[in-house]
């Protein structure tokens, strides 16, 4: 029998960091790194190479110990707990797989690790390979499968003893962009039928928006902001994760009027904005853009009543087939390009390399930081 019920250790199966950092010589992977991620969610820390992702799981998994700081597991302190003891599954970005044995023995291994009865191993295998749609293939070898279905054995392999936790450092990278994505899709659905509390690790931003309820950004060794991904899309918390998040232009300026709404002069030119932090007039402050705030428009048929309206030239054009991405050079700004997308572009004036074109966004559109941030 499989035991899926987790409601035994409801309250208790989730992991908390308090105050963990790590450091190597001068360099710190991990500074003060604090959450706790309630059981049964999927917790996603995404930041650039280098940021100290996989630092950071790995501590949670037993392979490294913290400098300082301390890490609960199912709300207990797990410093003197060896990763074999710590009931957690791991899929690598390598996936690990044992090439010599079968689909089936792999998935087999960490029940015989632990001992589960001999008699109850060919059920819970037959089951996993189920959860990853792959019934029947156990006898097959690894090099018979293909990437995605070796991904699917991986992950079947870190779930096959019912582990508190599962842990995934960028499993999904060498995999092409299609498939890639279906797997996205995948793990949320496995993650959702399991329940398993789930960290995942990547530095593709749609990945995190994809699979998680949390995501945590990461700048070196800095937690930025922890926050659901609608909210962290909308609302980002300072310019990093505004800039590392979506297609973004980042503007430098001063603030120049805070009165009627925030307004920043940016170059020669004033803009209006908005902040959730308060400004006084001369604070040097950096503005970001998404492309898809941006509207784009020939000279003759710009509308007059958006807030905030720029001259630019089209620099590059880029066709994404559902979307056309233009770079649009404003004079006002000399050294920094505005992105646009347009969406369903075969219905559209297309703009050309070289053209003049009217830029337009709407204030609230425009998030503006401290540039110290
Ligand atoms: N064993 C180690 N000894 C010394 N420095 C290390 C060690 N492990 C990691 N680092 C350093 O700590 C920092 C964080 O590394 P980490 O591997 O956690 O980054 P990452 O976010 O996983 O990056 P990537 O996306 O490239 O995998 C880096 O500067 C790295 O060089
Ligand atoms: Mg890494």
């Amino acid at each position: 029998m499989v035991n899926n019920d987790r409601t035994k250790d409801h309250m208790l199966s989730q992991v908390e960091l308090i105050e963990v950092t790590r450091k190597f010589g001068n360099v710190t992977a991990v500074e003060n790194a604090n959450f706790s991620l309630p059981q049964g969610s999927v917790l996603t820390i995404l930041g650039p190479s280098g940021c100290g992702k996989t630092t950071l799981l790995r501590m949670i998994a037993g392979f490294d110990t913290p400098t300082s700081g301390e890490i609960k597991i199912s709300g207990q302190p797990v410093q003197a707990v060896p990763p074999y003891k710590r009931s957690i599954g791991m899929v690598f970005q390598n996936l690990a797989l044992f090439p010599h044995l079968t689909a089936g023995e792999n998935i087999a291994y960490p029940l015989k690790m632990r001992r589960f009865p001999i008699a109850d191993i060919p059920g819970l295998v037959e089951h996993y390979l189920g959860v990853v749609r792959l019934a029947g293939m156990q006898d097959r070898r690894i090099h018979q499968l293909s990437g995605g279905q070796q991904q699917r054995i991986a992950i079947a392999r870190a779930l096959s003893f019912n582990p508190d936790l599962l842990l995934l450092d960028e499993p999904l990278s060498a995999l092409d962009k299609k498939l890639r994505e279906e797997m996205q899709l995948e793990f949320r659905r496995i993650q959702q039928e399991i329940g398993v509390t789930t960290i995942n690790v990547t530095h593709d931003q749609r990945e995190a928006l994809v699979m998680s309820d949390e995501i945590i950004v990461m700048a070196d060794g800095v937690i930025q902001q922890s926050a659901d991904p609608i909210s962290l899309y909308r609302k980002p918390s300072n310019k990093f994760v505004a800039s590392f998040i979506g297609l973004t232009s980042l503007l430098q300026g001063k603030v120049v009027g805070v009165k009627d709404g925030l307004e920043i002069q940016v170059s020669n030119r004033r803009l209006l904005g908005h902040s959730s932090s308060s400004f006084s007039n001369g604070d040097l402050v950096e503005a970001a853009i998404r492309a898809e705030q941006v509207r784009i428009y020939a000279e003759q048929t710009a509308p007059k009543e958006m807030d905030n309206v720029l001259e630019g030239f089209v620099e590059e054009q880029i066709f994404e087939g559902d979307r056309m991405v233009y770079q649009v050079r404003c004079p006002a700004f000399a050294s920094t390009p505005i992105f646009v997308f347009d969406h369903d572009p075969s219905h559209h004036l297309l703009h050309h390399k070289g053209d003049k074109v009217i830029l337009s966004w709407n204030q609230r559109d425009l998030l503006v930081y401290p540039q110290s941030d």
